[in-house]
């Protein structure tokens, strides 16, 4: 993979990466575009990192469409894809079928134990390590990273400042459904009535948001009326509506110097997340 990179990047040329656990849809592909007007070649990772889902999650379940997503990304134009299997990236695996365990851990401090880091112990750890494998293995110059992992975003950041990858991330744009929901591959767990449930998460995003731009500024009162949503909305389980600064991820008191809102929540059994950036103002 590296000596592939290395071709596709004579001096001066500019790689992208844009690392993904496949089942690919349009926000991932909206990560392909990006990624092909700003550089001179983009490559695509597939891999479904089992270091970065907890012991009860849906790493068994997890969507693996390899021959679809192939497809997809050689229509985008893609010139690498890089889909490893899991003894690649981890060498030695203790159990196959379930988990690989490293023995080096790519660690974010205290970022990485909040928002999804809190309810996922153990998730940003696993992300953070297989992207550093990734930013060594593919030596991308520009790594694409969507919006919808808010969190996962300001980890990403952090670990590239901290241990000065020479990588520059760039964050592309949620994509949403025509009604609002934001793509992701957990989607596709979703029933008909739940898939309806599961527009309450974006409906709370622009209650916040409407209420924002009408001038309430207090982030209490903005967090209280997007949770409020969930309380109409009793088949959907609240795993945290708040509001927060989009670096430190730290709860801020007033979001006139901007803030991030974030939500997660359980449709059934499938946990979705969804986040909206509130201008400064
Ligand atoms: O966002 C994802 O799909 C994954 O967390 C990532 C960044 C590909 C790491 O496995």
């Amino acid at each position: 993979m590296r000596a592939a990179s290395h071709a596709l990047r004579p001096a001066g040329k500019r790689l992208g990466l844009v690392p993904t656990m496949g089942a690919l849809h349009e926000g991932h592909l909206s990560l392909v575009r990006a990624a092909r007007a700003q550089c001179d070649a983009v490559a695509v990772s597939i891999f479904v990192n089992p270091t970065q889902f907890g012991p009860n999650e849906d790493l068994a379940r997890y969507p693996r469409p390899f021959e679809r997503d192939r497809e997809m990304l050689e229509q985008e134009g893609v010139d690498l894809v890089f889909a490893p299997t899991v003894e690649e990236v981890y060498g030695t695996v203790a159990d196959k079928s379930v988990r690989a365990t490293p023995a080096t851990w790519v660690t974010v401090e205290d970022l990485s134990g909040k928002l999804d880091g809190r309810s996922r112990p153990g998730h940003f750890r696993g992300v953070t390590t297989v992207v550093s494998k990734l930013f060594h293995i593919v030596e991308p110059d520009v790594a694409f990273f969507g919006q919808k992992d808010a969190a996962q975003l300001a980890v990403i950041r952090r670990m590239v400042c901290d241990l000065n990858f020479p990588v520059e991330i760039v964050a592309c744009p949620i994509v949403r459904e025509a009604d609002g929901l934001a793509m992701s591959s957990r989607n596709a767990y979703l029933d008909a009535t739940q898939r309806k449930e599961a527009l309450v998460l974006h409906r709370s995003l622009m209650r916040v948001e409407e209420l924002a731009r009408a001038g309430e500024r207090d982030a209490t009162k903005l967090a209280a009326a997007g949770r409020a949503e969930f309380v109409k909305e009793k088949s959907v389980r609240l795993d945290y509506f708040e509001i927060v600064d989009a670096e430190t991820l730290d709860p801020v008191a007033d979001v006139s110097a901007g803030a991030l809102v974030a939500v997660a929540a359980y449709v059934g059994t499938t946990r979705l997340i969804d986040n909206v950036l509130l201008a400064a103002t």
